[in-house]
């Protein structure tokens, strides 16, 4: 089996769609050349139907990058897959994205339709795009909470029509690896190579990530995710995450994808400068935190060998070093490499006098600054030279 799997994003769709995430057209444009430069294989920027703004942005990326794969999104109707094909008219790799929901929960309450209505609907759906694009996904929405032998059916029949790609969604962020799993393997398992399968998990109870590796362990190819993991509600599966435990855990996986991961942290960055929020401290990979140590007994194994306590080189998601903080939680050993950085070097009655003044200002305070550390030293020699 192959082992690349390909990062479709969609920042710029599902991402962009939720609150406080919005852009304006120049401002996808930016994130969009952060994105190719990050390497994702499918690059998914609106949905035209939706606004002006989604049309608009589609054709500027487009145009932007003749040979990029750019998709848009449109429901499983003549009239989005129509405008959908109008703004990816200056693409080289144009892929259309054509979605239904397949649950009887969205049956029943949202589409008011039969099984039988909406599998005809894909159908054509597929059939219609394929006029304009030879590259046509197709979306079971709500794809985890449909009954098995359905989506089965719905997938080999919207292939047959002439989809290349299945994403079948955790729409609601619903399942559980294993079986998410499962439903992956099912459909990998009846479209026997004919189509790549595709993951799209949302992030609701948090495992958005954890079944999107269940997804490609189980033969899905192709992951959906977004920059700093935003989206719908509690957001979509994180790229940085998936990309790194695919690199990290190589070993375990034996997969792998074609991003370029130094430019993680950079991407990340922009998006957080661009939309109105930023990922938490403690957020994986690109979090402030994320490469951070205060506890003494782990700056002391740190200090003296960095993968005691950090299992990714942060250089190599392209945050520019790890952190050392110095706080109630530090020890000497850590006091005296920031002494020694910022170019005071103590005897050792020194550091240990700079050290009980420094526990002693830790103790009120959350942090000690560089400030207060060069501070305290002065303040100390100046002290030694008095007496
Ligand atoms: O979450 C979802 O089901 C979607 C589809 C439109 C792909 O975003
Ligand atoms: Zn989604």
């Amino acid at each position: 089996m192959n082992h690349r799997v390909c990062i479709f994003d969609t920042t710029l769709r599902d991402g962009e769609q939720s609150p406080g995430c919005s852009m304006t057209v120049p401002e996808k444009l930016r994130m969009a050349h952060k994105l190719m430069e990050l390497g994702v294989d499918i690059l998914e920027a609106g949905f035209p139907i939706a606004s002006q703004g989604d049309f608009e942005a589609v054709d500027a990326v487009s145009r932007e990058f003749p040979s990029a794969r750019v998709a848009a999104l449109a429901r499983a109707c003549a009239l989005d897959i129509e405008r959908a094909a109008r703004a990816l008219e200056h693409a080289q790799r144009p892929r259309i994205h054509t979605f239904i929901a397949t649950s009887d929960i969205h049956l029943k309450h949202k589409l008011r339709k039969s099984r039988e209505q909406v599998l005809e609907e894909a159908v054509k759906a597929v059939e219609l795009a394929r006029r304009y694009a030879d590259d046509v996904e197709f979306s079971a929405e709500d794809a985890t909470r449909t009954e098995p032998a359905y989506l089965e059916q719905v997938s080999l029949a919207t292939v047959e029509a002439g989809a290349s790609t299945v994403n079948l969604p955790d729409t609601v962020g619903y399942t559980l690896p294993d079986e998410h799993a499962a439903v992956i393997r099912r459909v990998v398992e009846a479209l026997k190579g004919r189509a790549m399968v595709s993951v799209h998990c949302h992030d609701d109870l948090g495992l958005a990530v954890a079944n999107s590796i269940a997804g490609v362990q189980a033969g899905a190819r192709q992951i959906e995710c977004t920059i700093n993991g935003i989206g719908e509600r509690a957001g979509n599966c994180s790229l940085e995450e998936v990309v790194m435990i695919m690199k990290t855990r190589q070993d375990h996986l034996g997969l792998e994808t074609g991003i370029v991961s130094e430019h993680l942290y950079p991407a990340s960055q922009l998006l957080a400068e661009l939309i109105s929020f930023g990922p938490q401290p403690n957020k994986a990979i690109v979090g402030s935190n994320a490469f951070a140590h205060e506890a003494g007994i782990h700056q002391d194994g740190f200090l003296k060998e960095r993968t005691t306590y950090e299992i990714m080189d942060p250089l190599s998601v392209g945050v520019p070093a790890s952190k050392l903080i110095l706080g109630k939680h530090s020890g000497r050993h850590a006091l005296n490499q920031r002494c020694q950085d910022l170019g005071f070097f103590l005897t050792r009655e020194e550091l240990n006098a700079v050290y009980e003044r420094f526990t002693a200002m830790a103790d009120r305070k959350k942090g000690v600054t560089n400030e207060e550390i060069a501070l305290l030293v002065r303040e100390l020699t100046a002290a030694a030279v008095r007496s």
